[in-house]
């Protein structure tokens, strides 16, 4: 199981608690187990859910507004606005330089799709809106596909199949299993549809910052990667393909990743934490 890695410190002075003494036990045994930090106290629990709830109200206004005929700016328009109005700020807006605040991700564009005025939705067109909402310092983070109109068959099936993948991970993902669990499951469900994982990005720890500690593949190996413990807040994001996992950055922007082939794309993403009980959505 290769060199133990000390992630899980009790601070000293302090007893160890139940949970301690749990992880400490996997610790000793050679797991990967979290940093004692990346488990959340209920008072910042609670403040992820309160931003959880701006995000969703968000992603409601943006499934009730888009249409054919709309530039992905106006979209990100109406991201801004209702955010700022909640009290709330979009969490991408300037982050490493991202100049909008949502990503805007159509068809054959896998992620990070940046808002513009003229790339205007047509009928058919398959879209994944991801929105991060920072409130009282407190990262919520989800994305949802919208279909414009009709589309053609293959395509309304890439997008049901990334939306059971998120819900398949999910249930995959039990206190004390591993990160490893929630890839598992999500690429085997992937593969029996005959769609493909993107390999490239993955789910985050989320809550206190953007991106936290564990990284959450969607593909690999039950058992392995870092332990799942309660109180730990993190996305599940699968990025599902039509034809091959691969991808590339434009070079353009720097930004908009987009399938080797050009071949439609699909994902949907929510925020979670582990309880004793399995995972909770926080951005419902
Ligand atoms: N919301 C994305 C995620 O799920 C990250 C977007 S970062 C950006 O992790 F800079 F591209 F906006
Ligand atoms: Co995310
Ligand atoms: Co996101």
């Amino acid at each position: 199981m290769g060199r133990k890695k000390i992630n899980w410190q009790v601070p000293k002075g302090e007893k160890p608690t139940e949970l301690d003494e749990k992880v400490l036990y996997y610790q000793e045994k050679g797991y990967l187990v979290p940093k004692r930090s990346l488990i959340k106290t209920p008072e910042q629990i609670e403040g992820i859910r309160r931003s959880g709830i701006v995000n969703t109200g968000v992603l409601d206004l943006v499934a009730k507004e888009i249409r054919a005929g709309m530039s992905t700016l106006e979209i990100d328009k109406l991201v801004y606005e209702y955010t700022r109005d909640h009290g709330a700020i979009p969490a991408t807006l300037g982050y490493e330089g991202f100049p909008k605040s949502c990503c805007t991700s159509v068809n054959e564009v896998v992620c990070h799709g940046i808002p513009n005025e003229i790339e205007i939705l047509e009928e058919g067109d398959i879209i994944n809106v991801d929105c991060t909402t920072i409130l009282d310092g407190y990262y919520a983070d989800a994305s949802r596909m919208f279909i414009i109109g009709e589309t053609t068959p293959e395509k309304r099936k890439l997008v049901e199949v990334a939306k059971e993948c998120l819900e398949i991970g999910m249930q995959a993902a039990r206190p004390f299993g591993f990160v490893g669990d929630i890839g598992n499951a999500v690429e085997k469900h992937a593969k029996k549809n005959k769609f493909s994982v993107v390999r490239d990005l993955c789910g985050h720890g989320v809550g206190l910052e953007f991106h936290e500690d564990p990284d959450v593949e969607h593909f690999g190996r039950k058992g392995t990667g870092m332990l799942l413990v309660p109180g730990m807040t993190f996305t599940i994001e699968p990025m599902i393909n039509m034809g091959t996992h691969e991808v590339f950055v434009d070079e353009e922007d720097d930004w908009t990743v987009v399938t080797e082939d050009e071949l439609p794309s699909a994902q949907w993403e929510h925020t979670f934490v582990m309880t004793n009980d399995g995972l909770e959505i926080l951005t419902y």
